[in-house]
């Protein structure tokens, strides 16, 4: 039997390593974390992490052939293939802080791993790391091996949250890089196959380490790069009263273009894709490419600008102050079906209306008190940031409230501001709402979820980004 190791129960290792074993009967696969409470909820019946779908692959496989452990050394030890899935967060201290990737769990992986092995072994990177980081894990491993075989490929993953099992089972494409010599090619070949249970051969892509590597954070660079796009558009539309939905669905039949990831928004979050294309940048600039690195930097900065674009519209609407004015925040989540809050827009967004002394009611259907309150206290590294994105005071922190429910957020509130697209949003009884609300009622759509027309004729005040504007909004213009 193939033994396969995960270091690292997230959001990655979690997801794809349940979805190998479910695959691959005869492939035992344990994923390890140093934290115990992770392992610990991965062992019980609520996981660290909502994601459709993967309770019900976990239930399938644990215990047969998913097993999740603290034990990380006997398991590495004991492994054929080690996956290396742990965190590669932007550094926020000394060289290259603010852009650069801080590999330090890679690399206390990565000595642990020659520390503890005494069989050959194939290291798959899993985690977005920097290009040529494979060169660097190989001397670490190498020089510590006593004599051990270690092949490193590249394997990327392309998950989005949210739609983790579905991408899983059914891959646009699976990536594999590895040394062009027989043991790098050997050492693909044992990872194809097991990736050939249930993915079409012609869907995995076999390149060198360093092609397999840049890809990713190419991919993402890309796909970031769409939604600045759309939303540079969204502000013209504004300024002009064209509608950007029409636009990008004009746009996105050219089939050059294609018609996904043209969603306007409040603006992009996650942990992906601001980090990487800070990793980018950070890469060009010490490849002596300043203007490369401009170039992907503009997609982080557009970024910036929709959500403080965002908080200026609410306040300059509401007659330039939200100083004490309860404020209705629905959905925290940086996208729908995650309770991921991980460079959320929502974060610089409630900051911003905090920042003018509102007084914020935040639902979102999937994460909890301890969360915000986290995310709001938290210190952003400032790479190049406006400055209300300081932490909120714990003066401030005070004027916020979480609650479980959409109606008692925006119970006697002047606003309503959508920030996650949950579906739940979409049906909600906005006459209801209306009714509750302070007047004028005023609703802020950040991810154009709602029948901006319906809402009107029950009397709100409506901004949907990137869309033709009322006559109130036209007359509060935000200064930018
Ligand atoms: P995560 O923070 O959810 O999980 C990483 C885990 O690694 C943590 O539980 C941490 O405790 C553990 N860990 C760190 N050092 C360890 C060590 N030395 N030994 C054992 N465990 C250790 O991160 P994630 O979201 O799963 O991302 C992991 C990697 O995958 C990152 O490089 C990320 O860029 C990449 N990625 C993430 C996504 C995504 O959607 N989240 C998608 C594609 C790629
Ligand atoms: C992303 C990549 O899609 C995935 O391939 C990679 O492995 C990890 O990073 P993720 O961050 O989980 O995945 O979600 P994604 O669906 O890409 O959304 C990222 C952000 O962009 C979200 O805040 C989302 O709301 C926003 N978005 C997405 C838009 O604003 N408009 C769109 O059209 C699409």
């Amino acid at each position: 039997m193939v033994k396969i190791c995960c270091i690292g129960a997230g959001y990655v290792g979690g997801p794809t390593m349940a979805v190998i074993a479910l695959k691959c009967p005869s492939i035992e696969v344990v994923v390890v974390d140093i934290s115990v409470p992770r392992i610990t909820a991965w062992n019980s019946d609520h996981l660290p992490i909502y994601e459709p779908g993967l309770d019900e692959v976990v239930k399938e496989c644990r215990g047969k052939n998913l097993f999740f452990s603290t034990e990380v050394e006997k398991h590495v030890s004991e492994a054929d293939i080690v996956f290396v899935s742990v965190n590669t967060p932007t550094k926020t201290q000394g060289l290259g802080a603010g852009k650069a990737a801080d590999l330090t769990y890679w690399e206390s992986a990565a000595r642990m791993i020659a520390d503890v092995s005494k069989s050959d072994k194939i290291v798959v990177e899993k985690s977005t790391v920097p290009v040529k980081t494979a060169e660097a894990i190989e001397k670490i491993l190498t020089h510590n091996s006593k004599g051990i075989n270690f092949q490193i490929l590249s394997n990327p993953e392309f998950l989005a949250e949210g739609t983790a099992i579905v991408d899983l089972f059914n891959p646009d494409r699976v990536l594999i890089g590895g040394r062009e010599n027989p043991g790098g090619e050997k050492a693909v070949k044992a990872l194809k196959d097991v990736y050939a249970n249930w993915v079409p051969e012609e869907r995995i892509i076999c390149t060198n380490l360093w092609s397999a590597e840049l890809s990713k954070l190419a991919a993402n660079a890309f796909l970031a790069q769409r939604i600045s796009s759309v939303n540079a558009m969204s502000a013209l539309c504004e300024a002009t009263g064209a509608d950007v939905s029409e636009v990008a669905h004009a746009v996105g039949k050219d089939t050059r273009i294609g018609p996904k990831f043209l969603n306007a928004s409040v603006g992009f979050g996650g942990s992906c894709f601001q980090k990487d294309i800070l990793n980018l940048v950070y890469i060009c600039e010490c490849n002596g490419l300043p203007e490369v690195a401009n170039y992907w930097k503009q997609v982080i900065k557009v970024n910036d600008y929709q959500k403080t674009r965002f908080v200026n519209r609410v306040v300059a609407s509401m007659f330039n102050t939200v100083s004490g004015k309860k404020v209705a925040i629905l959905g925290f989540a940086f996208k729908k079906d995650t309770g991921d809050t991980r460079e959320t827009p929502a974060i610089d967004v409630c900051k911003g209306l905090l920042g003018d002394k509102a007084m914020l009611s935040i639902y979102d259907p999937q994460v909890t008190e301890d969360q915000i309150q986290r995310d709001l206290a938290m210190n952003k590294f400032d790479w190049d940031h406006p400055s209300h994105l300081q932490p909120v005071s714990p003066t401030a922190i005070k004027s916020l409230s979480v609650v479980w429910d959409a109606y008692d957020a925006t119970k006697d509130a002047h606003a309503v501001c959508i920030l996650t697209e949950w579906d739940e949003f979409r049906s909600l009884d906005y006459q209801r709402i209306y009714d509750n609300m302070q007047k004028p009622a005023f609703l802020f759509d950040g991810r154009n979820v709602v029948d901006a027309k319906k809402l009107r004729e029950i009397g709100f005040i409506v901004y949907s980004i990137g869309k033709p504007l009322d006559q109130w909004l036209k007359d509060m213009p935000a200064i930018a």
